[in-house]
């Protein structure tokens, strides 16, 4: 199984703020719907309620110390199905929600999936990278500073080499530019 982090990054670090990302960047939005459709998508129970809806087409893994945690209701106030670990999941894109007591716990869960997304936030993209488990960074770096709450992890430059990069340079709109990057880890999980 693959494992890509996924994330947009700010210059100096900021990811979200009041639960919520600081920017408005549709690009990104679109972006991260096309890498991310039909592979699992694995979250923090906070990042999941700052959506507060499953991620459509994907299956949506929360990570939670809480055994009890449930999902918001639906709009029509019907309650939405959780998958509770370790029953088996889903193969395919149906879009699904599932419970892991541990980001570990999940990734076992996940390990017949060919290529999973971490989606965030802040805590859980820190474990994973401090814990070595990611193949990949999907960076969309922000060439500009926002004020937040949540940063990501200053991460190991020297474990990853970038493969991938296009550069959006600012607009009359958006004064400031943003690079879609990818890296690839220097490890070996074998
Ligand atoms: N810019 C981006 O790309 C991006 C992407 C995603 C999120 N964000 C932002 O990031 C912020 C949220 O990040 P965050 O760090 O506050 O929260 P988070 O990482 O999304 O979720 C933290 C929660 O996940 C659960 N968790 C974390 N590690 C766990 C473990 N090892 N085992 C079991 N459960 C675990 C815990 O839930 P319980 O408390 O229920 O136990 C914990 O409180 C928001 O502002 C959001 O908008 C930004």
């Amino acid at each position: 199984m693959k494992l890509s982090l996924i994330a947009a990054v700010a210059r100096n670090g900021v990811i979200g703020i009041d639960n919520r990302l600081p920017w408005h960047l549709p690009e990104d939005l679109a972006f991260f719907k096309q890498t991310t459709m039909g592979c699992p998508v694995l979250m923090g129970r906070t990042t999941y309620e700052s959506i507060n809806r499953p991620l459509p087409g994907r299956l949506n893994v929360v990570i939670s110390r809480q055994a009890d945690w449930q999902p918001a209701p639906k709009p029509d106030g019907s309650a939405r199905s959780l998958i509770q670990y370790p029953t088996s999941l889903p193969e395919g894109g149906d879009t699904a929600i599932a419970l892991a007591p541990s980001l570990h716990a999940a990734l076992d869960w996940l390990d017949g999936f060919e290529h999973v997304f971490l989606i965030g936030g802040s805590q859980v993209y820190t474990q994973a990278l401090d814990d070595g488990l990611v193949d990949e960074l999907v960076l969309t770096e922000i060439n500009h500073d926002f004020d937040g709450d949540a940063h990501f992890p200053v991460w190991d430059r020297q474990q990853f080499r970038e493969t991938h990069r296009i550069s959006n340079p600012a607009t009359a709109e958006r004064p400031w530019g943003f690079d879609f990057v990818q890296y690839a880890t220097l490890n070996n999980k074998e």
